[in-house]
């Protein structure tokens, strides 16, 4: 039973997770995998932080919704456009120190998403002076999604 041995081997927690988010969004995830495939190795890693942040959320991430909250001022001064631009595969411009930001767009910055630890640190601080909160596991995996779908 080479199966069984292999899943109980395994870290079971993590397949199941990841077989509900699966189950939740396979279509999400093969679009996601089959566009990796084709992505330099960093980018992967932008796909596996989307996987990461739908299964802490429960939700299948949605790109349209991730493009419409990046674009949005939430009720405050700047929106995540001011600063990386609406069509994130440019270079974007700080909205008050006027310093260059690499593009956002995985496929355009193959830096981008490459590290978690990196990526939750400027969610929290980004979303924070943006929305005035931090934004949801749900809203990160909109958002990288988003990303994911735009080419140079
Ligand atoms: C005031 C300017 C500014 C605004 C507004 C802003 N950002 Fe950023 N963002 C930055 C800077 C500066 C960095 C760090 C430099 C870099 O990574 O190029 C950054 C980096 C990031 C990263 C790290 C990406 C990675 O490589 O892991 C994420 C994610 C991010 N921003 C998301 C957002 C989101 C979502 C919003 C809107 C809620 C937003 N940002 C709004 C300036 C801004």
């Amino acid at each position: 039973m080479p199966l069984f041995s292999f899943s109980s081997f395994v870290s079971h927690g993590y397949l199941l997770r990841m077989k509900g988010f699966a189950l939740r969004s396979a279509g999400v995830v093969l679009a996601l995998a089959a566009g990796a495939a084709t992505l330099p190795a960093h980018a992967l890693n932008a796909t596996e932080q989307v996987a990461s942040y739908a299964a802490q959320s429960g939700q299948t991430p949605q790109p349209t919704r991730g493009q419409e909250f990046f674009t949005s001022k939430h009720g405050h001064e700047w929106s995540c456009s001011s600063c990386h631009t609406a069509k994130p595969t440019v270079d974007g411009k700080h909205a008050s120190t006027g310093k260059a930001i690499r593009p956002m767009a995985p496929a355009a910055n193959p830096e981008r998403f490459a590290d978690a630890a990196k990526t939750e640190k400027w969610f929290r601080r980004n979303c924070n002076d943006v929305v005035g909160r931090e934004c949801s596991a749900s809203e990160k995996a909109d958002v990288i999604a988003w990303l994911l779908t735009l080419k140079p």
